[in-house]
């Protein structure tokens, strides 16, 4: 039984769903149902987090390498996205959810970008958690893309050198206003980032499992965070001078 203490609740979750394709070819089904069956555990760990308080929980839902992807999985997870958009809407706004997204949204099919519009609208005022989705996310794009708009702004507002500190910096990401994550959660027994919030991360916790999302759970996802809880986080420091703060 793992138990969670309401004093050391991360307030950002960030999770990279990984293995939908590996689940489907071990249940000898199509990897569109592998994809159909983590969208059931975005479900369930969406409304785990809410339950249990958390502030901030950002998905990995598709990268901008996930564009190479055959065009019948690219549709496939597009229409999951719209139907998921469309079905939760309307629990989003019972639970005080707030949705927003990271990622270059404009590259997604007109559709799915509707449905993000609407519930991104019908859920601004929410204040209960925010649910943040990466969509055509890719952390080094990110991060040359707040280059492009730092030196576009230049032109017209005083900025040199001694203008640009991590904090300016932080503001012309995708995350501008959104808290680093506290722990980042990887299923499927991978051990990378893969291009996921690259700077965001420098002092999270990072948590591997060797669980296939779909098969992800409430309780894997509650041992997740009661492993955090028993993490010290340093950021740089030794022991002695974190207990005199
Ligand atoms: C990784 O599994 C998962 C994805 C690339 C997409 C994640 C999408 C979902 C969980 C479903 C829809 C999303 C929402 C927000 C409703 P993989 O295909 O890379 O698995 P593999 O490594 O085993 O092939």
């Amino acid at each position: 039984m793992h138990r969670i203490t309401r004093e050391k609740l991360p307030h950002h979750i960030a999770v990279i769903m990984d293995g939908n394709g590996r689940w489907a070819k071990k249940n000898l089904l199509n990897r569109i149902m592998g994809h159909k069956k983590g969208a059931e555990s975005v479900h369930l760990v969406v409304k785990t987090c809410r339950e249990l308080g958390i502030q901030y929980l950002t998905l990995y839902a598709f990268s901008i390498e996930n564009w190479q992807r055959p065009k019948n999985e690219i549709r496939a997870l597009s229409s999951l996205l719209e139907e998921y958009l469309r079905l939760e809407l309307q629990e989003m706004k019972e639970t005080g959810i707030k949705l927003i997204t990271i990622g270059d949204t404009d590259r997604l099919p007109k559709t799915v970008r509707d449905a993000l519009s609407d519930a991104i609208e019908e859920t601004s005022e929410n204040s209960g958690m925010v649910l943040n989705l990466a969509l055509s996310y890719g952390g080094r794009d990110e991060i040359v893309d707040a280059v492009k708009r730092i030196l576009r702004d230049s032109k017209s507002t005083d900025i040199d050198e001694n203008t640009i500190t991590k904090d300016f910096f932080s503001n012309y990401l995708h995350t501008a206003n959104i808290p680093d994550p506290d722990l980042l959660i990887r299923t499927s027994g991978e051990y990378r980032l893969s291009n996921f919030l690259l700077w965001q991360l420098a002092y999270t916790e990072l948590y591997f499992i060797d669980v296939l999302w779909p098969d992800f759970s409430r309780d894997d996802l509650i041992k997740a965070i009661t492993d955090y809880q028993q993490r010290e986080r340093r950021f740089g420091l030794i022991s002695d001078q974190l207990s005199e703060n």
